[in-house]
């Protein structure tokens, strides 16, 4: 039978929402309108686990007190943004140490070749930079994730799709070889800022340093804006707006109505780029307002940060010592299975 349909009959499913984010910096536009957004919109859908992913970030992080405050802040920006302790369960990756257990048991059905072929180590490895044993199985740990929790929807930027189909690929040979374990998770994209562009144009990202920060101070983000790449067309030349990097920035952070019109001021002509950074400038400081002042509440209080995320932790290791406690029964690591052995 196929393991997504047996999983199924089992009643192992349940509509469950699950993602991760590293705190391997200060959250960029990329991360809040493909990923942390769309995580906020589905807390009130149903059941909804969101982490820190600290455990991922020591692929890169080797710096114990970076680390240490970049968790903190993640937590603070991710409540300022919206996410409701209340209705979503917030914890640290590395608080359910089960998770780490289960990526064992994953590792044990993952071919290598399956990891080869995943961009993350691929890339590095065409850069010609050495690449660790956590960097490679970077995609195991992530599977043992998102599985931990029997999660069905797994909101992310494009970027993390393959990770999910590698988590789907060892689901499903684990139930193949065991049974009905593990629940097979799909990943969702929002259509238009699956790819945000960065201030160069490619994929905005930590490590190309070309993100515009969320939080950032205001004398910042001016000199951030200002440099993003422009092309050298002359002002009044009629322009398209889907294909220019600045108008999608624009276009995230702008009511519809101004989107429509600077889509019509691309159409027409005659207007300078200059013009559309300061548009940028003042509907990003609009659009990010409310999640500042949030901010600005909450950063002082480590206190109430540190309560939610062990009220998180706890309620996240009850749900993986459930699942992990599966799939050791199924693979034969929980003896009271064993006829003729006492319990
Ligand atoms: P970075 O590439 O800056 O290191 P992460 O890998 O930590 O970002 O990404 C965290 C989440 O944000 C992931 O779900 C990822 O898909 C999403 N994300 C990151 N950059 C972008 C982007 N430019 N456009 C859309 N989503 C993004
Ligand atoms: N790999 C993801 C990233 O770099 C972070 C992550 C870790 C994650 N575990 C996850 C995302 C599980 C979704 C589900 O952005």
């Amino acid at each position: 039978m196929h393991p997504e349909k047996s999983a199924k009959k089992q009643g192992v499913e349940t509509a469950r929402v699950l993602s991760g984010i590293q705190p391997t910096g200060r959250f960029h536009w990329g991360n809040y309108f493909g990923a942390i957004r769309q995580c906020i919109d589905l807390q009130t859908a149903g059941e909804a686990f969101y982490f820190i992913a600290d455990l991922h970030a020591l692929t890169t992080l080797h710096e114990p007190a970076r680390l240490r405050s970049l968790v903190h802040d993640a937590a603070v920006d991710l409540v300022a943004l919206g996410l409701d302790p209340e209705r979503a369960t917030l914890f640290v990756q590395s608080d359910v140490p089960e998770v780490t257990e289960l990526a064992w048991l994953l590792m044990t059905v993952t071919p290598m070749g399956l990891l080869e072929r995943c961009h993350a180590y691929k890339d590095k490895k065409v850069k010609g930079l050495t690449a660790d044993a956590g960097l490679f199985t970077y995609p195991v740990l992530m599977s043992a994730d998102i599985l931990a929790y029997d999660a069905t929807v797994v909101p992310v930027g494009e970027d993390q799709v393959q990770h999910i189909e590698v988590c789907r690929d060892l689901a499903g040979a684990f139930n193949h070889l065991y049974g009905p374990v593990f629940t097979l998770p799909k990943p969702r994209l929002v259509e238009g800022s699956a790819r945000v562009p960065g201030t160069d144009g490619q994929k905005m990202s930590k490590s190309y340093n070309n993100t515009l920060d969320i939080f950032a101070d205001p004398a910042t983000q001016k000199k951030k804006i200002g440099r993003i790449t422009t092309d050298s067309r002359p002002v009044e030349e009629p322009k398209n707006p889907e294909e220019d990097h600045l108008y999608q920035l624009y276009s995230l952070v702008a009511t519809p109505a101004d989107r429509q019109a600077m889509a019509d001021l691309y159409r027409r002509g005659g207007f300078g780029y200059g013009e559309v950074k300061k548009a940028i400038l003042e509907a990003a400081t609009n659009f990010f307002a409310a999640a500042h002042s949030r901010r600005g509440e909450i950063e002082g209080d480590a206190g109430r940060i540190e309560g939610i995320l062990a009220a998180g932790a706890l309620r996240a290791r009850a749900k993986a010592q459930e699942v992990l406690a599966r799939a050791k029964l199924a693979c034969g690591l929980t003896r009271v299975k064993m006829p003729g052995r006492p319990v």
